[in-house]
């Protein structure tokens, strides 16, 4: 799908595309995968809205990684180009919960049953938004099978640095021995504290993901464990207060 436009005329002028919108975007590829889903009242609901969570997750992923790239490269303008998108989507996300809401605990319980043991617990993209980021490995069993596609990817992103080494290696490649100080400085033309701040952002929306989520599961299944063995809204409190980037938020902390 090509639209060209004449900065000569007043209005678009749209050429001959190449492909339809439907063919450009692989709708009915992609639709086709929202098909096949519980029998049951909420069950498109429930399986195109973890759906839609899932494809926001891959962006998500894919931002990060060119953000990482970005600030190896001391290329900061375009780091915070990434890390400004991937915030407007972590806030999506947040607000995107709410329309969980719309399913009755009672609607849930009798959709409980087609789920077997699949939970968002397994999601592989949200396990590497996580250690991409910066939290690794605590708290949580990596849920991929050994030997796995899913496995695979995950010690993939292990391996690799995170954001928040990332971070510190800039910082002293800036020289900046004493972060404290940066923060301080509440330089508003300070690349360096923009990417921090940036960096913030993300975190500060994750934690909200993690409360928001929470709170959705208490309103839908109350203190019942969760489809994926774990305590249920035990374990998520245990989590909603983890950071991707814990030093942050004790700079403040010191200052
Ligand atoms: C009907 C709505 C939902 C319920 C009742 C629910 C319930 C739960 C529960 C109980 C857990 C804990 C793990 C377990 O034992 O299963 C969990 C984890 C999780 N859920 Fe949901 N969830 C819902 C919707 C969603 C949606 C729409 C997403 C988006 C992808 C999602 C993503 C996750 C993730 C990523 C985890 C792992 C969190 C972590 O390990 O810190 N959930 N969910």
């Amino acid at each position: 799908m090509t639209i060209h436009q004449d900065p000569r005329a007043e209005s678009a002028v749209v050429a001959p595309a190449p492909a339809d919108y439907s063919t450009f975007l692989h709708l009915d590829a992609l639709l086709a995968a929202t098909e096949q889903v519980p029998d049951h009242p909420d069950g498109r609901f429930f399986v195109l809205v973890h759906q839609a969570f899932e494809v926001w997750f891959e962006l998500i992923v894919h931002e990060l990684v060119a953000a990482r790239t970005a600030l190896h490269a001391d290329a900061l303008p375009e780091a915070l180009h990434r890390l400004r998108r991937v915030v407007a989507v972590d806030r999506l996300l947040v607000t995107q919960l709410d329309t969980l809401t719309t399913i009755s605990p009672a609607g849930f319980a009798g959709l409980r049953p087609h789920l077997g043991t699949a939970s968002g617990f397994q999601s592989v993209r949200y396990r590497e938004i996580e250690y991409l980021s910066g939290l690794r490995g605590r708290g949580h069993a990596v849920v991929a099978p050994p030997g796995s596609a899913a496995a695979a990817r995950l010690d993939r992103r292990l391996r690799e640095p995170s954001l928040a080494e990332t971070f510190r290696s800039l910082l002293h490649r800036h020289g900046v021995t004493d972060p404290v100080r940066l923060l301080h400085s509440g330089r508003p033309d300070s690349a360096l504290l923009a990417v921090a701040e940036a960096l913030l952002d993300h975190d500060e929306a994750w934690a909200m993901w993690r409360a928001r989520h929470a709170l959705a599961v208490e309103r839908l299944i109350g203190h019942k464990p969760g489809t994926g063995g774990s305590a249920g809204v035990a374990y998520l409190r245990s989590r909603r207060d983890e950071r991707f980037f814990p030093e942050l938020w004790q700079w403040r902390t010191q200052l």
